[in-house]
């Protein structure tokens, strides 16, 4: 197996999302992984606290979505999604159709969570544009949205750092909701925060700044994650749906956090009682064994636009050459089908009293400002360090990985997204690592 000291040289990968230089100068590799659990170089076990980045909800290695794939590329390593399918792939949007809101039943694929997003905006205006409204243009996101890193995703997502350098390609006639999080009103919620509803009529606000015949889409995160786990105020995310339903606006929830158990139901729109028109989703979708993605389409709006034009003549001009990929899709129901069986859903719903309870112990760990939770997601916000923010967060990290376990930071905020099969002592073993650290830096 591959250790660091056999890596020749680290320079000719230029790494996503990571400050090269600082890492490069001291590396953090995975080699393997099993179940709850990371090998890193040199033989150490580290538990997954953060289900790889969202995504890995079965945990790792799962026999059964690892044959899947063997059998899939053996099989048919390939086939082009244009004009031509393969049989996998109708039976994976069956499965995906057949979990998502009642009536998202028409499914695209792409390949990652950006091009899922960047897919729902275009079918949004495809889909005003095809019923003859086609000055429906203007697309509504959120401060401190992540939404991916296409132009579409970075325009209506709202994190700052992703945008100034690319502030002169951005998409225009985009406008921003206010982001929901309130720590003077809402610090240590456990779950939805009980203030912030009224924040949802900012959406008002913008219609009537811009007139609703102007606005095609509303895009959030039911749970925005990303950003550093910011839960929707109770009522919020109603009152949206509200708003859009009134103006004949599309309301997309970004899923690629919360699909697939992650809050205990298949997905955050199930879980808080709220239907959007179309939902993106990716990561979970196949436990993140091959890239994969796709978007959950209202049946209306699809039929619309596949309606809309001449028979014969292609009704939507988008797609990927890996729409469906085998592999993906082979994964994809594989896991759908362990989801099921294992009940892992039902797990996540099971454990969540136990993970609150153990996030919510650190409320008084050193430095910390705020505790949130929902569903198997947590988030612990700690006091930036002066002048330096984010670094306190770095720290934590660091130190937790040199423990043994694996969590994020985003800001100065360490979240947490076991997969769903975690046990019981094993998230007491995360956030016992948590408070560890916490004790042992400065
Ligand atoms: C809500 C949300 N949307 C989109 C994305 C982008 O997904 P990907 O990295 O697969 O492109 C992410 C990734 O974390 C996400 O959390």
């Amino acid at each position: 197996m591959t250790s660091r000291d056999e890596i020749a040289d680290l320079s000719n990968l230029w790494m996503p999302f990571t400050a090269n230089r600082q890492f490069k100068a001291a590396p953090r590799l995975l080699e393997s992984a099993k179940g709850m659990y990371y090998q890193a170089t040199g033989g150490r076990q580290v538990l997954d606290g953060a289900a790889g980045l969202w995504c890995v909800n079965a945990g790792h290695a799962r026999d059964e979505i690892v044959a899947a794939i063997q059998q899939s590329v053996a099989t048919l390593d390939y086939a082009p999604p244009f004009q031509m399918a393969h049989p996998r792939a109708f039976e994976a949007a069956s499965k995906v159709a057949a979990i998502m809101p009642t009536g998202l039943d028409r499914i695209f694929f792409t390949n990652s969570g950006s091009e899922a997003v960047d897919t729902a905006l275009k079918i949004a205006l495809a889909y005003h544009r095809a019923r003859g409204q086609g000055e429906r243009t203007r697309l509504i996101g959120r401060e401190r949205g992540y939404h991916g890193v296409g132009f579409g995703g970075i325009s209506v997502g709202g994190i700052v750092s992703n945008r100034k350098a690319f502030s002169g390609a951005l998409l225009p006639h985009v406008d921003h909701l206010p982001h929901t999080h309130d720590l003077e009103k809402n610090a240590f919620s456990r779950g939805q925060p009980a203030y912030g509803e009224h924040l949802a009529d900012e959406l008002e606000r913008i219609v009537a700044l811009h007139d609703a015949a102007t606005i095609a889409a509303v895009i959030v995160e039911p749970v925005a994650g990303s950003t550093g786990v910011l839960i929707p105020p109770r009522g919020y995310l109603q009152r949206l749906r509200e708003i859009c339903t009134k103006h004949g606006i599309l309301l997309i929830f970004d899923e690629v956090i919360t699909g697939f158990g992650r809050l205990g139901r298949a997905t955050a729109s199930e879980f808080f009682g709220v239907k959007p028109d179309l939902l993106t989703m990716a990561k979970a979708i196949n436990n993140a064994a091959v890239p994969m993605g796709a978007v959950a389409v209202e049946r209306r709006v699809h039929d619309t636009i596949v309606d809309s034009g001449a028979p014969g003549a292609i009704e939507f001009f988008h797609g990927y050459t890996y729409s469906g990929h085998p592999l993906a899709v082979s994964a994809a129901c594989a896991a759908l089908d362990l989801y099921k069986r294992e009940g892992l859903f039902e797990r996540a719903e099971a454990l969540s009293p136990f993970f609150e309870n153990a996030a919510h112990a650190l409320r008084d760990a050193p430095y910390v400002k705020d505790v949130r939770n929902c569903g198997l997601i947590a988030g612990i916000e700690l006091e930036a360090r002066d002048g330096a923010p984010g670094a306190r967060a770095y720290e934590a990290f660091v130190k937790c990985f040199e423990l043994g376990l694996l969590i994020r930071y985003t800001g100065d905020t360490l979240a947490f997204s076991p997969p769903l099969i975690i046990s019981e002592a094993q998230i007491t073993q995360v956030f016992d690592t948590v408070r560890q650290v916490l004790k042992t830096i400065a």
